[in-house]
């Protein structure tokens, strides 16, 4: 477990990459993937959004822009989940840059399976990586420019607990890897409460000051879609279940 794009060697790549933001990049691609959408592709960089998805009919691409929280001006959305329905996704790729979340999905493109994670879809996750039984596994949480986001560290802790129970496995054979025993911790004190803990964190906080109370109340649902968004050409993740 990597928490932050920052630490995650470049020049390897693990068989299996999980990427996390959990408010609220991941979670708005499971849930644009769940309502329809034909494809989520992701860009740290605004400008390569524009001249890749200019090529795309208008009728057939939406533009996700979101910096600081914010919507861009002149995109069609910003980052919120619910902004994602059937009616405005269906059958649409979604063009989308965020301000870390799809920047983490840069960072480990390279490997050979990408997967994007939050809490909505941890019970996906967990079964494919479960039914893979990849040999190398990372858990990159997007964090914030850099910095440690306990809303990330408490989903890689999610999806941490229910692999080791898959594998019947305990913390103690997995000696040395400090990151994964915190965050299993954090998720064992805080399972029952995850939106009180969303509200102590610092993005959590920078989203109610902008209102998005519901989009934090929807990001802390645990297990409620079925869907598993996996990368199937650099940068494009579709819906693999
Ligand atoms: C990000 O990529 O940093 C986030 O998803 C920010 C947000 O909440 O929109």
């Amino acid at each position: 477990l990597y928490h932050t794009p920052e630490l995650t060697p470049v020049q390897n790549v693990a068989d299996c990459a999980i990427a996390i933001d959990v408010l609220r990049a991941t979670t708005t691609i499971v849930k644009a993937l769940s309502v329809g959408a034909e494809a989520v592709q992701v860009f740290s960089d605004l400008d390569k959004l524009m001249q890749e998805s200019a090529a795309w009919a208008p009728e057939k691409r939406l533009r996700a822009g979101e910096r600081g929280g914010g919507k861009v001006a002149g995109y069609d959305l910003g980052n919120s989940p619910l902004d994602c329905t059937s009616e405005r996704m269906h059958d649409r790729r979604l063009f989308m840059s965020t301000t870390n979340g799809t920047r983490a999905l840069e960072i480990v493109q390279a490997s050979p399976s990408v997967l994007a994670a939050a809490l909505i879809n941890r019970r996906a996750v967990v079964d494919y990586v479960l039914s893979q039984r990849p040999e190398t596994v990372w858990i990159v949480g997007a964090g914030w420019e850099g910095s440690f986001a306990l809303e990330d560290t408490v989903c890689a802790g999610a999806i941490a607990h229910s692999l080791l129970a898959g594998l019947n496995c305990t913390l103690e054979e997995l000696a040395g890897n400090d990151e994964l025993a915190a965050a299993v911790a954090l998720y064992e004190q805080w399972k029952d409460n995850l939106l009180g803990l969303f509200h102590l964190a610092s993005h959590g906080k920078r989203l109610l000051r902008l209102d998005c109370h519901d989009d934090l109340k929807y990001c802390a649902q645990t297990d409620v879609l079925d869907v598993l968004p996996i990368q199937r050409e650099i940068g494009v993740l579709v819906r693999n279940r």
